[in-house]
């Protein structure tokens, strides 16, 4: 028998503390207990009890004089918090203890029609759910940070890489928004996960329904959920949710670890400098300035694959319906939405708060001949078959020292080579001039999704809307939650 059956409020109180003393006073009491970690979920087990209590009472499977002797007794119980809980194997087992110590056996009945199986469920989706709400408006103020630093920047001119060798001239303000682009869909992949993460699992009992006439429905509104888990064995059984949000937070991480690495290089090539709240020291090298918490954000994302990885290993081949491995499945989750929302809150800071060193940004926009793909684009749209222009190109370059403006020379020599016919046939001067300029080849590059201001500018509009429409999204789901939390201690004061 287990400990939720021995506390389905038919014993007396004498008699579930014998049970619960037989089966986990032992040596391996403080292996079995989740009590300490269990912290994160006790206000949600005491919303959880509220509104499985009132709805015990408006079936009448309690009647209302227990019900008020309960929702009274739990609220002393959470002003005086979590560690003031007697002893117990968990957060559900403690607060029933202490609700049986103030009500006497009839606070028994607040574990009537269900168990701690689905109560946890539903505690872990209640607090998760507060807290990718949480996630999701730290991505919100990441990407209105980078929303403005592209307003900012839109004509600040820097070298692009791939492969981290000089590629194209871009502006930060293109950099910006190719994050804002990605964390935008991590605030989407946060959104889908907290819907499914959205529905109510309470009253699935062990796994295997109740006799009693309950109404599922209800508590799910009363904890502001969307839905109700149809099937009650998945209600207690699935973690694939959580599994989901790890997978949806660690794909944040890994954006920001991409992002903090690209300002890690900007600050040692001296294009952006770092506020001095965002780095640190060397306690031996007194000249330093180290970019720490950009390391640390790249960090996280080690951690958050480990939580990803931690968890699919526990989960895995997990028979139905309810084994314990899974009080140890969700520390993980914990774990990675703190340093998640965290990474993303500094990452935001330390972009925000940096400054963007525009001269030397310039300086080295046109470094190791990026605009040569301008020069080979401007070939092209002369006629210039695209692999042609290539060639001429890339042979002028190897040719040439770039800086020292005989590339003009390399280019006409090459395109002379090549196409039988003199460079200015193809292109004028100006135009070359232009192409070799890295402001003037970034302004050229104006297709849609492209740095050239025009087109970034079309790309910050779009932005700022779908912004500011997630925002709204987001707003309306935390008001629900919120409305519903007031409408719950509405309906307890009725009883109290
Ligand atoms: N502390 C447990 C957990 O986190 C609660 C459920 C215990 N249920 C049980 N049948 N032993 O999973």
């Amino acid at each position: 028998m287990t400990g939720d059956e021995a506390t389905n409020g038919e014993l007396d109180a004498d008699e579930s503390v014998v049970r619960r003393d037989r089966f986990s006073g032992g040596p391996a009491r403080d292996f079995l207990s989740s009590l300490a970690a269990d912290a994160r979920i006790f206000a949600a087990d005491i919303a959880v009890d509220r509104a499985h209590v009132v709805m015990l009472a408006e079936c009448d499977v309690v009647d209302d004089a227990t019900a008020g002797a309960i929702l009274a007794a739990l609220e002393e119980i959470e002003t005086a918090g979590h560690d003031a809980l007697p002893d117990g194997e968990d957060v559900h087992e403690a607060i029933e203890t202490a609700v049986v110590d103030r009500v006497g056996p009839d606070g028994g009945r607040m574990h009537t029609a269900r168990s701690r199986n689905d109560e946890v469920a539903t505690c872990i989706r209640y607090r998760l759910r507060e807290d990718v709400f949480d996630a999701i408006e730290a991505t919100l103020a990441l990407r209105e940070v980078l929303a403005e630093i592209a307003e900012a920047h839109a004509e600040t001119i820097m070298p692009g890489y791939t492969h981290l060798q000089p590629a194209q001239p871009t502006t930060v303000a293109q950099w910006a928004l190719s994050y804002e682009s990605t964390v935008a869909r991590d605030t989407a992949r946060l959104f889908d996960a907290l819907g499914r993460l959205d529905a109510s699992p309470l009253g699935a009992a062990a796994f295997a329904g109740t006799p009693f006439e309950i109404d599922r429905e209800r508590t799910a509104e009363l904890l502001g959920f969307s839905s109700v888990l149809s099937n009650a064995t998945d209600a207690v059984a699935s973690r694939d949710v959580l599994l989901e949000t790890t997978g949806a937070l660690s794909t944040l991480a890994t954006t920001l670890s991409g992002f903090a690495e690209d300002l890690i290089v900007f600050a040692n090539r001296g294009f952006v400098d770092l506020d001095d709240d965002y780095a640190s020291t060397s306690s031996i090298m007194p000249q330093k300035k180290n970019p720490d918490t950009l390391e640390l954000v790249r960090a996280v994302a080690g951690d958050a694959a480990a939580s990803v990885q931690g968890l699919t290993t526990t989960l895995k081949g997990l028979p139905r319906a309810y084994n314990r491995d899974l009080q140890r499945a969700t520390p993980h989750v914990w774990a990675t939405v703190d340093a998640v929302t965290q990474a993303t809150e500094v990452a935001a800071g330390a972009v925000a708060t940096a400054d963007w060193n525009e001269d030397s940004l310039a300086g080295a926009a046109g470094e190791g001949f990026s605009t040569a793909t301008g020069v080979a684009d401007l070939l092209a749209m002369a006629g210039v078959p695209f692999r042609t222009a290539h060639e001429i190109v890339a042979e002028a370059a190897t040719a040439a020292e770039v800086d020292d403006g005989s590339i003009r020379e390399a280019l006409a020599d090459a395109a002379e080579a090549h196409l039988e016919e003199s460079l200015e046939e193809f292109v004028d001067a100006e135009a070359l001039d232009a192409a070799l300029d890295p402001a003037s080849n970034v302004a050229s590059r104006d297709s849609a999704g492209g740095p050239a201001p025009d087109a970034v500018r079309d790309q910050l509009a779009a932005v700022g809307s779908s912004i500011e429409a997630d925002r709204e999204t987001h707003a309306d789901r935390v008001c629900v939650v919120e409305s519903a939390a007031e409408r719950r201690l509405e309906v307890v004061s009725t009883y109290v």
